[in-house]
């Protein structure tokens, strides 16, 4: 079965719709350092306000614990909504309460609504179905009709998600069609080569993943965090880098179904090591077998693929007609460990067929690198959205819009 789409819904002209965005933005200070989740909603609520629809958006941001928090409030998203819309946002300073009731009651044909962070109440996140179920009830008030457009969030069983589906005509929006159309594309049939580029801090985030791309692309790149790890599961030292002991065995695993399967694993050949972690670190460039014979010894860090490696990546990438790319290579935001995120963003923007920047880090190390989005193929809004995807898992926020 295929996604129901907005036109499933009929003419929405008068009709309160309720749109699930996920406005999950980094905000420091009360300032948002990247809006791209927030651009990226924009089609579907000008596509919902041109057709005469009374828009009621609700998102989360951030991991409020159930409780208003305001850390975690959407006020400052309302503002830069509005900035880009071009019009006003009215804010409901709570998510089902007083205020939400009458932000949504003041709405004209044509006017728009951001309701305070779903997190801010426990029914959002609960476990208990009926907790979950009467949350969603108390927002499905507000619409005649729900669109789902949070694709960050279709892999989270939640009341915003997946429960308000059921309880309105729903159907999914244009963002989801696109980040679904660009992941099947990487998923049936990709163009070849295929390489996965895979960095980030955490095997364990990743297992799933590499588990399920191994029989399916040409060359899987690893670097990040995680990079330590696989050179200790072939026998280096690695000094005081991050290391996952418990998870050795499984990347043993990985590199053998690897040689069986014919796929290459390409592991740094040097790396960026430094003092402590700072950017203020001295700094070592080393081989990548001998991490702990930097002056700095076995208290010595790996913090970024080396420049030899990352010259290596970038041409592997950009000879590649397919890619997808999820997690840094080092410690990005500080410059003394940006240079292989960078080297990997640029290849990517050069590859000639389809380049996946996957969301989450890599997408804000992109932009926070100074890579503007027209120069990838495709910037997912969702980081572990994507990976549960292409890790073939079922997302309950699809399936509830008809996807099977
Ligand atoms: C994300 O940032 O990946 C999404 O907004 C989901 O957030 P969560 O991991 O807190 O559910």
């Amino acid at each position: 079965m295929t996604l129901r789409t907005l036109d499933s819904l009929g003419s929405l002209a008068g009709k309160r719709v309720i749109v699930r965005c996920d406005l999950n933005v980094p905000v420091k200070d009360g300032v948002i350092t990247d809006d791209g989740r927030v651009r990226a909603s924009l089609p579907t609520l000008n596509a919902l306000l041109n057709a005469g629809a009374r828009v009621v958006v609700v998102s989360h941001l951030g991991r409020p614990d159930g409780a208003p928090d305001t850390k975690y409030t959407l006020e400052p998203v309302a503002q830069r909504l509005s900035e880009l819309l071009g019009k006003p946002v009215v804010f409901a300073h709570d998510t089902v309460g007083q205020a939400a009731q009458e932000a949504v009651e003041s709405l004209a044909d044509g006017d728009i609504a951001l309701l305070e962070n779903l997190r801010f109440n426990p029914g959002e996140t609960s476990k208990d179905e009926g907790e979950r179920r009467a949350f969603a009830e108390q927002l499905a008030r507000f619409g005649d009709a729900f669109v789902s457009d949070g694709f960050g969030v279709v892999h989270r069983k939640q009341a915003s998600v997946y429960d308000l589906a059921q309880l309105l005509p729903s159907a999914a929006g244009l963002l989801i069609s696109t980040e679904l159309d660009v992941l099947d594309r990487l998923t049936e049939n990709p163009e070849r080569p295929y390489t996965v580029v895979l960095g980030g801090s955490k095997v364990s985030d990743k297992l799933g993943v590499i588990g399920h791309l191994l029989p399916r692309v040409n060359t899987l790149l690893i670097g990040g965090g995680m990079l330590f790890t696989f050179l200790k599961a072939q026998g280096y030292s690695v000094g005081s880098s991050l290391l996952e002991e418990d998870q050795l065995d499984t990347v043993r695993g990985y590199l053998a179904t690897a040689e069986e399967l014919g796929v290459e694993i390409v592991l740094p050949t040097d790396i960026v090591v430094a003092s402590k972690f700072g950017a203020d670190a001295e700094v070592a460039v080393t081989p990548a077998d001998a991490i702990e014979e930097t002056p700095f010894g076995a208290s010595g860090l790996g913090l970024d693929i080396g420049p030899e490696t990352a010259k290596a990546f970038a041409a592997l990438i950009a000879s590649s007609k397919t890619v997808f790319w999820n997690g840094p290579m080092g410690v990005f935001e500080l410059a003394p460990f940006a240079a292989g995120t960078k080297a990997v963003a640029q290849a990517l923007t050069e590859v000639d067929g389809l380049g996946v920047v996957g969301g989450g880090d890599s997408a804000a190390a992109v932009r926070a690198l100074g890579f503007s989005d027209d120069r990838f193929g495709h910037i997912s809004t969702g980081g572990g959205a994507s990976l549960e995807f292409l890790e073939g898992k079922r997302l309950p926020g699809l399936e509830v819009l008809g996807w099977s």
